[in-house]
């Protein structure tokens, strides 16, 4: 028998901080869910609601959501989602669509921070907005999501936001250094500038989709960034590029056209400088980006973020400005 820390689901992803930090976690065991709580396993008693029970140990199969579901599709429902705070994120093959009721639910059974589940219809229109439908919980993709010790909140369904980047926002963050000039050109609700500024960055974010703005201005007060640290202009980069100064450090994450605004971009940095550009490619393709940067940029590392389709990847180029 292990002993459990029972909490409202509200409070369940702060208990979890608290449990984590003071070592009480029981990471061996799963949290389960009952009637709007959430019980934590323990390494040792701390206060609060302790209910003793068997706990549910941590194995391959007992961390995928597909054992709740019905015999008939848990082979054919996809293994991986996202999560973006309390909503899980789903792109389901049409055929299993009949069934989005049951995955929902075994979604939210199966993880103890999800009220509520969305199947994914693609990222769409200019502003990269990710189409949804609401599966299971409560109407409404307002949500705070953690990454990196740092909060987002933000409409998932009317900003772009991906939980896929915090690794690669960690490893800009630890680039930059204090002072820094650091132009986001397609900033969204601002993930990295926000990190970026805490490393020290001063930081220019540029997003041509208001609800960008408004989200991005709520989550660098969120985190505390000073305004002195950042500005935020809503506007296409390429109406505003004449108004822009120069900077040591540009970011270029907008997957799908980055490469269409290299040519306006590359002149805003000073030698010396560099680039992190972001583009959907065939996997380790390097050539179009070095022609499109042309002899004045070293590519100094590459990396594959992560997978996009069977045959391409979202892909990393840092370019250094000689
Ligand atoms: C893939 S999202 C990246 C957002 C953000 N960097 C992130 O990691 O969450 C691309 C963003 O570029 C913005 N965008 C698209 N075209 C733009 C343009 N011409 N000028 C400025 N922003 C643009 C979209 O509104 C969207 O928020």
């Amino acid at each position: 028998m292990i002993k459990h820390l029972k909490v409202p689901e509200s409070e369940a992803q702060n208990a979890k901080d608290f449990l984590d930090s003071i070592g009480a976690l029981n990471t061996d065991f799963l949290p389960f869910k009952e009637h709007g709580s959430i019980l934590w396993p323990l390494n040792f008693d701390v206060e609060g609601e302790l209910v003793e029970m068997d706990g549910i140990p941590v194995t391959k199969e007992s961390r995928d959501y597909r054992i709740k579901l019905p015999e008939e599709i848990k082979d054919v429902a996809p293994r991986a989602f996202d999560i973006f705070g309390e909503i899980a994120i789903i792109k389901l093959p049409e055929a299993i669509h009949e069934y989005s009721e049951s995955i929902a639910s075994a979604l939210i059974q199966s993880n103890p921070n999800v009220t509520k589940a969305a199947m994914d219809l693609g990222v769409k229109g200019p502003y990269r907005v990710r189409e949804l439908n609401l599966i299971g919980g409560e109407p409404g993709f307002v949500t705070t999501h953690k990454e990196n010790g740092l909060k987002f909140k933000l409409d998932i369904s009317k900003v772009y936001f991906s939980p896929r980047l915090a690794m690669e926002r960690q490893r800009l963050s630890k680039l930059v250094e204090s002072g820094e000039r650091v132009l986001d050109a397609f900033a969204g609700a601002a993930p990295f500038s926000i990190i970026l500024a805490k490393s020290g960055g001063k930081i220019t974010a540029v997003d041509a989709n208001p609800e960008s703005e408004r989200w991005a201005k709520e989550n660098f007060d969120l985190n505390h960034i000073p305004k002195s640290s950042y500005e935020f202009i809503c506007s296409r980069v390429e109406d505003i590029v004449e108004s822009l100064g120069e900077y040591d450090r540009i970011i270029m994450n907008n997957p799908t056209k980055s490469l269409d605004y290299v040519h306006l971009l590359t002149p805003l940095v000073r030698k010396g400088g560099m680039i992190h550009i972001y583009c959907i490619l065939p996997d380790n393709q390097k050539d179009e980006i070095l022609s499109t940067f042309g002899y004045e940029f070293e590519l100094t590392q590459m990396r594959i973020v992560h997978p996009y389709s069977p045959a391409t990847s979202m892909m990393v180029f840092d370019m250094k400005k000689s």
